[in-house]
């Protein structure tokens, strides 16, 4: 027989609480969905996860798509003893330990799987997480007799004494597979829920002269469940508070880490100091001893050492060493912004290619487009890429100057050290070192407004 370790986690309950289209487990704590914080805590454990699901599984499903199995519990809301009988099958012939938390528990710590494990590796048949908290309202209470747990009550279950019980039990055990196996077909509905408890195992455990243990938690947080919104907020700040803790503890300066919002996976080099406001989202890497002042909103992107960025939004997009952007710069998906470039205010680039040293300081837009090294664009350029009907690629060579308001009708080359002139329309290539001026000549009309005003028409 084979040594396993396994772990099911139960997310087929209805999360009514939330009052919400969304099944409850897939709302975003920090960026990512709860269930996803709850199958990587549990993944420094357990390689095998089984997500027990019901309502909403086609979502949750597919948002969890190969970061699990799944097994569906039918029907639904029968209770967390029928959720963990609907996946007996996957413990059957099976010998170890297997894990079993609740899907809306992301702030579990993997340190704590670890020891739940651990002790029932020991030989206990069960070990469960538990807290003692001033007012467990709510929670199923932790009964001892003699020092030894043999129960768990539910609130809708507790008699006399029972109220006084200030132990609470938080859901998340490991048992002994046999042992597991052998009490569940035992559980029955006669409570006040009409449900199968998966905490009426401990009492079936202790009644068949096996051990249970308890394991406290390492921080009051861990036992916090999401049933609400409110408690989904609370999340978020604790997971806010762990994530921006590590980033400090790693050499990063939060000006104020309550009000800075860093999604699990990203990374930041040291040196670098974040002020309030920053959202910095899934897959973003940022470099050492940047700036990152107030309000830049930064997903899935790469940004260099030494970069400064105020106030401007980054999606799928590259930043090289030493670039400043913003304020108010939009970097669209698919962008690659060199080494030592500036990117100024009120510009958006789209899909494009900047080389090192060039200067976009203010109002432009380039889309679909390779703009060379040390070239100049001026104040109001725009990249005219879109003919109503398809998008245009347009090139600058390394060392133009580009001056203010140039539209670049696209397709168009312009070619390296090319001048083209202020207010010009764009249309046709622009050779190397040429320069291009393509705009009407002004003219003059002397005294205009004195004539106009004897004509009586000023
Ligand atoms: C459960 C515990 C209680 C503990 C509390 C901690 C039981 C009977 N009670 O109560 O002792 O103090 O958690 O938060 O276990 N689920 C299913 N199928 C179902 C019902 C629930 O998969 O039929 C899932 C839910 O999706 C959820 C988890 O099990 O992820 C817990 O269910 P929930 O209804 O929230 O249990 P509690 O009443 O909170
Ligand atoms: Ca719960």
């Amino acid at each position: 027989m084979s040594v396993e370790k396994l772990a099911l986690i139960m997310a087929a309950g209805e999360g009514t609480r939330m009052l919400s289209n969304l099944p409850k487990v897939l709302h975003a704590v920090c960026g990512q969905p709860i269930v996803e914080h709850v199958l990587r805590a549990v993944d420094s454990v357990c390689k095998q996860k089984v997500l027990i699901v019901g309502h909403g599984k086609e979502r949750i499903m597919e948002a969890c798509h190969g970061q699990a199995d799944f097994v569906e519990q039918q029907p639904g809301g029968w209770g967390t003893g029928h959720a963990i009988r609907s996946a007996a099958s996957m413990l059957e012939g099976k010998k170890g330990a297997v894990l079993i938390t609740a899907g809306d528990m992301p702030l579990v710590l993997p340190e704590t799987y670890a020891r739940l494990m651990s002790e029932v590796e020991k030989g206990y048949a069960a070990a469960m997480l538990t807290d003692h908290v001033d007012n467990p309202t709510g929670y199923g209470r932790v009964v001892r007799e003699n020092g030894k747990v043999c129960a768990i009550v539910e609130q809708k279950d507790l008699v006399g004494e029972q109220h006084n019980i200030k132990e609470m039990n938080a859901s998340v055990y490991c048992f002994d597979i046999e042992a597991l196996l052998w009490a569940l077909p035992q559980l029955k509905n006669n409570n006040g829920a009409h449900e199968y408890y998966l905490t009426d195992v401990i009492n079936i455990l202790y009644k068949g002269g096996r051990e249970i243990t308890t394991v406290p938690v390492l921080e009051k947080s861990e036992c916090c469940g999401i049933n609400n919104r409110l408690q989904l907020a609370q999340a978020e700040r604790e997971m806010r508070r762990r994530i921006n803790a590590r980033h400090m503890r790693e050499g990063v300066t939060m000006i104020d880490p309550e009000a800075t919002y860093i999604e699990p996976d990203v990374s930041i080099g040291r040196d670098t100091v974040v002020y309030p406001g920053c959202v910095l989202q899934k897959g973003t890497i940022i470099g050492e001893n940047c700036l990152l002042l107030p309000n830049c909103r930064i997903m899935n992107s790469v940004v260099g050492d030494n970069v400064r960025i105020e106030n401007s939004v980054l999606l799928d997009a590259r930043v090289g060493d030493g670039s400043t952007v913003g304020p108010f710069a939009y970097i669209r998906p698919d962008t690659v912004v060199g080494e030592k470039c500036r990117v100024g205010d009120f510009v958006e680039l789209k899909n494009s290619n900047i080389g090192d040293g060039t200067k976009i300081s203010h109002l432009t837009y380039v889309g679909d487009s390779d703009v060379g090294e040390k070239v100049n664009l001026g104040c109001g350029v725009v990249f005219v890429n879109y003919d109503g009907k398809n998008k245009n690629r347009s090139s600058v060579g390394d060392g133009a100057f580009v001056g203010c308001n140039v539209n670049l009708v696209s397709p168009v080359n312009v070619g390296s050290d090319a001048y083209i002139a202020a207010g010009s329309t764009i249309t046709e290539d622009v050779p190397d070192g040429a320069m291009a001026i393509a705009r009407e000549r002004q003219s003059i009309k002397e005294d205009w407004v004195s004539k106009r005003k004897m004509e009586g028409k000023l």
